[in-house]
């Protein structure tokens, strides 16, 4: 990481390893993001001692809540989705910490009332002009909250003032870049924070750490050894209570334009020069910039959309997308995405990788797994020398570890082998490895550390990459044309057909 000298923002927000104390405010704080992931990731924070008792949070949204009533919603949210942790004395004294300022987007009076009271709490509370605004709100409102902000004359300085973005950023290349004006117009790059809370998991970070500082896997790393890259990230999920956020999204914009782009990304970058934030995202910009939809022009050979239809899960019978509540009937929005990307690059000309993501699939699971190349020899080809390929598969969630398949002479007098496989898991260390990831990206960002945050020309050459699909995708169509899976089973058809026309199958996890 950059050092404090070589960074002065980061000497501007912190102070002996722990950051300045600051006020938080969050716009949309009425929703879920705020109780379930946000004030339970801050108080962590605070139990831990990693931020000071002064830290304070202002939640904004339209409701006419009370500063009281805010703070009951909160540890309602606390008690509801954190049964485990103790409201303790020191809960008591983090929600006196916390704040309610009723508010609309895109009224300037509202954006005046919040910063007189802000000046305020710095008088009460000691956080001495130091803000990070989080945008928690519908990406619609995204332009309108920070233009309003700029023009309130709060996002002016750019040592105290950060600007922290919920995904996803953009509904497409030309939205982002329009989005990424309207935060130029107010903001120098290093006061935004991007957010993508995949990039907050310990197991995400130690892709870094597994492929750079072992010596033995980077020479392998490349189309001279590997065959096919597979990205999985599968929910058993449905769309819950989403589907006003979720029928805009869909698979690709809610999911694979992010989370699985940057697992993409880690896996297929070249080694930055440092670990300072500007020399990942330069690499990760790099490897986007050489990487398309593998066959554009006939686009279901490279990318598949796909809905859930009812079914089973668990015992439990559930509803089709078509019958979630709040879901048009004739909704085209994909709960399902796959592709095929291909890199014009040095190390993985001609090396596939299949990104896949869903809804209502059987089991939650996110895994990279890189595919070797078979051995050449003809030495082990009879029907008790069924041959695998070396699989290396990293696993994000849950269960996190690390796994490679090889395989073993069985013992005995014949000639038989079979997979196995070494592991590494997380377990071992005792600890959790995966928190919600949320407490991580925030801490980050009041140290001023931008390297968990994605710069604004990578959100755009991950959003070129997937233009393509999306513009065809975005046609209205008859909704009867969307692939469909049930609930509770893996991809559709066309979707192994997407992997299975280059002799390939997607792992069955
Ligand atoms: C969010 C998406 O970003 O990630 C959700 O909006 C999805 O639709 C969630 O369920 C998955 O996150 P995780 O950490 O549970 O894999």
């Amino acid at each position: 990481m950059v050092s404090l000298l070589e960074n002065p923002l980061r000497v501007g927000l912190q102070q002996q390893g722990m950051p300045e104390p600051q006020i938080i405010v969050i716009f949309g704080a009425s929703g879920d993001l705020t109780w379930r992931k946000l004030v339970p990731a801050l108080y962590k924070l605070r139990r831990e001692g990693r931020i000071p008792p002064e830290t304070t949070i202002v939640g904004v949204a339209r409701r006419e809540w009370s500063h009281e009533y805010f703070r009951e919603q909160m540890q309602k949210g606390m008690e509801e989705a954190h049964a485990n942790v103790p409201l303790s004395e020191l809960w008591q004294d983090f929600c006196q910490g916390l704040f309610y300022c009723p508010g609309d987007i895109d009224k300037p009076e509202s954006y005046r009332k919040l910063k007189t009271f802000l000046r305020e709490l710095d008088e009460q509370r000691g956080t001495r002009g130091n803000r990070m605004f989080y945008l928690s709100v519908a990406p619609n409102f995204f332009p309108e909250a920070i233009r309003q902000l700029g023009g309130a004359g709060m996002l002016d300085d750019p040592y105290k003032h950060r600007l922290v973005i919920e995904k996803p950023f953009g509904r497409d290349l030309a939205s982002a870049q329009s989005l990424n004006q309207i935060v130029q117009k107010y903001c120098k790059e290093n006061q935004v924070y991007r957010i993508d809370h995949y990039l907050g998991k310990e197991t995400v970070q130690n892709l870094l750490v597994f492929r750079f500082a072992n010596a033995i896997f980077e020479p392998l790393w490349n189309r001279q050894f590997v065959d096919h890259v597979q990205i999985t990230v599968a929910e058993t999920v449905g769309v819950e209570d989403r589907a006003g956020y979720y029928e805009k999204a869909g698979a690709l914009r809610d999911m694979l334009q992010n989370h699985l782009m940057q697992l993409y990304c880690l896996t297929a970058m070249e080694a930055p020069n440092s670990m300072d934030a500007d020399s990942i995202r330069t690499e990760k910009v790099k490897v986007l910039q050489a990487t398309r939809l593998a066959n554009i022009p006939n686009l279901s050979r490279s990318a598949v959309r796909g809905q859930y239809s009812a079914g089973w899960m668990k015992g439990q019978q559930v509803p089709g997308y078509h019958q979630e509540a709040g879901v048009d009937p004739h909704s085209i929005t994909p709960t399902y995405v796959a592709m095929k990307f291909v890199v014009d690059n040095w190390r993985w000309q001609g090396v596939p990788f299949y990104l896949r993501t869903g809804k209502r699939m059987p089991k939650k699971v996110s895994e990279i797994s890189i595919h070797f190349r078979d051995v050449p020899s003809r030495m082990f080809q009879s029907a008790a020398q069924q041959r695998n390929a070396n699989i290396l598969a990293m696993r994000i969630q849950p269960n996190e570890g690390i796994s490679l398949r090889f395989d073993v002479k069985m013992p005995g007098a014949e000639f038989r082998t079979r997979s196995v496989d070494m592991d590494f898991s997380y377990g071992s260390f005792g600890i959790q490895a995966t928190s919600d990831a949320y407490d991580r990206l925030f801490l980050d960002c009041m140290m001023g550390d931008q390297t968990l945050f994605t710069r604004a020309d990578e959100v755009e050459a991950a959003w070129q990459v997937v233009t393509p699909a999306l513009s065809v995708w975005d046609a209205p169509t008859d909704p009867a044309s969307i692939p469909r899976y049930e609930a509770g089973t893996w991809e559709p058809a066309e979707a192994e057909l997407l992997i299975n026309q280059d002799g390939r199958r997607w792992r069955r996890l």
